[in-house]
């Protein structure tokens, strides 16, 4: 297999994935590739939770510290959490047992902003990386590496680790060469220059990755494929979201505040931005632009109509349908779409210099419009911040979106008071669900609550919000952000005690 390692002396490094997992040691901290369930390593996680199920057989104590780019899959994530393999995780996760893992106590988990976890590592705040663990499509003849179907924060671990382990994995498709692009500008303050990209499909950088021969221990060979995503066909609902969020667009673009091309746009990942981006491929919008952190299903299909012209992101999260779509013409794709580090994906400097649309999904907003993507009622975490915050406080325009209610309709997602707040009402500027769309932007608090009550809220939820709004306002201590702070959050305790937020009687209220 080994025609996709071109340098001679990593050739000699190729072992087995157990060979390989027995360099690693208890308390190393291992920086992984992976993004979304793309481009992660798929032999030598399994063999070092073998490993490590091993050890605490022995009645030995084995755990490590695990940075990625984001989600993975069950090959790493999964196994690793079901061998209480690991200590602490970070940044964005999505595995069940993992989240279970962390809501249990069991397993510290960091979530940060996508685009700050290369920054944090070089600044040493998650302490030394004795391993990078690094999934690549080929090595090259100066021992350059192809980077997979993500970057992540590859980059950041190659220059950072002591020691790496590179995962060449045949499955991936060797015409991914020439679709990344790398830049080794970024340094720290106060060292930093701008960042020359002054277009969504700009290259700056280099197709491939940097890596120190000297640094790499084992090389691994694989073929397997990335986890596929599972999407459903756009619902009622996301039809809706869908429905009121193309409709403000087009308000934008006649008011003047947008072009025909609109601006890039960001889209969280999910069935609702599958379904807003399936949308636009029938509003007849032509050549737009995507600066975003993911690629899944619907902007595939964009580029293929020729709605979207290109496509930054630093990974992808397709159904298997879309994958094979992908591999079968990575050709056509690699003209179109660049795959960039997550810090340059998302980085605050270029979202706020393009003026990105952005997209995002949430758990709960409040009457003021502070958004809760992360946390069910406060303090469960669901999956992390993601991505959202480098874009929402960045964008032009900063969209969030959920179906108006949860669970059934026993949850609200508008509520009082948000739970968790990962993006202040400054950074808010449009609320969408299935009954319609807020607009806060120019709006005070007060005047934002009577938005997001009237245009966001269920019929079954809005007279509550109302009373609990309008008893604000009489009673609150001070009258700017309206608030009664013994009832804002009795409906996420009531959700807690009954499983309803609506309570065992249908009871709504703090009275
Ligand atoms: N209270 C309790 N549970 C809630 C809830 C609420 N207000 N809102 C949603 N949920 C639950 C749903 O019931 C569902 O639970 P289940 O898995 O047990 O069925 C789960 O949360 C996911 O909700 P769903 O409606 O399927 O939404 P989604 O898949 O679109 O995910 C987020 C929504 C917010 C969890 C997701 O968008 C996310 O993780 N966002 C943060 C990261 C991000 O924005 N990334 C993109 C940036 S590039």
């Amino acid at each position: 297999m080994s025609d996709r390692i071109h340098n001679a002396s990593l050739r000699e490094r190729l072992m087995s994935a157990d060979a390989a997992a027995a360099l690693i040691r208890p308390g190393d901290t291992i920086a992984m590739s992976g993004f979304t369930g793309s481009g992660y390593p798929k032999a030598v996680p399994r063999a070092l939770a073998a490993r490590i199920e091993r050890a605490h057989a022995a009645g030995e104590a084995f755990q490590v510290q695990v940075l990625t780019g984001a989600s993975t899959a069950p090959e790493l994530d999964g196994v690793l959490a079901r061998a209480r393999g690991m200590q602490l995780r970070l940044p964005y996760q999505s595995d069940p047992t993992v989240r279970d893992c962390i809501n249990a106590g069991e397993l510290e988990y960091i979530d940060l902003h996508i685009s700050q976890v290369a920054q944090d590592t070089w600044f040493g705040f998650f302490g030394d990386v004795e391993i990078a663990l690094v999934e690549v499509t080929a090595i090259l003849e100066d021992g350059s590496l192809v980077p997979a179907s993500s970057v992540g924060n590859n980059k950041t671990w190659l220059d950072r680790a002591s020691k790496v382990i590179l995962e060449v994995n045949h499955w991936q498709p060797a015409a991914l060469q020439g679709m990344h692009d790398i830049y080794y500008g970024t340094a720290l303050p106060p060292h930093r220059v701008p960042i020359p990209l002054l277009r969504p499909d700009d290259r700056i950088g280099e197709p491939t990755l940097r890596c120190d021969p000297a640094k790499v221990v084992a090389v691994v060979e694989t073929h397997a494929p990335d986890r596929h995503t599972v999407f459903n066909p756009p619902d009622d609902t996301s039809r809706r979201i869908a429905g009121h969020l193309l409709e403000f667009l087009a308000h934008e673009v006649q008011r003047g505040r947008l072009t025909a091309q609109l601006l890039p746009l960001q889209s969280g990942v999910g069935n609702i931005a599958n379904a807003v981006l399936a949308g636009l491929a029938d509003s007849g919008y032509r050549g737009l632009s995507a600066f975003t952190e993911v690629i899944q299903d619907g902007m595939l299909a964009l580029l293929k109509q020729g709605v979207l012209r290109s496509a930054s992101a630093t990974s992808f999260s397709l159904s298997e349908a879309a994958l094979a779509e992908f591999n079968a013409n990575v050709d056509f794709y690699r003209e179109r779409i660049v795959l960039r580090p997550q810090e340059i994906s998302n980085h605050p400097e270029l979202i706020r210099r393009l003026g990105c649309i952005a997209m995002n999904g949430m758990i709960e907003a409040d009457l003021y419009g502070n958004v809760n993507s992360s946390h069910i009622a406060g303090s469960r975490i669901m999956n992390g911040i993601g991505g959202s915050g480098d874009f929402a406080r960045n964008a032009y325009l900063s969209v969030f979106m959920a179906p108006s209610t949860a669970k059934g309709g026993a949850v609200s997602s508008l509520v009082p008071m948000a739970s968790h707040v990962d993006h202040t009402e400054h950074d808010v500027m449009v609320l969408v669900t299935e009954q319609g769309l807020a607009d806060l932007r120019g709006l005070s608090p007060k005047q934002r609550a009577r938005q997001v009550i009237a245009h966001c809220a269920h019929p079954d939820y809005r007279p509550l919000l109302q009373d609990y709004f309008d008893r604000a306002c009489r009673a609150s201590y001070g009258k700017h952000t309206p608030h009664l702070l013994t009832e804002a959050l009795s409906w996420h305790e009531r959700f807690i005690q009954t499983g309803s937020m609506r309570g065992p009687m249908g009871a709504v209220g703090g009275r």
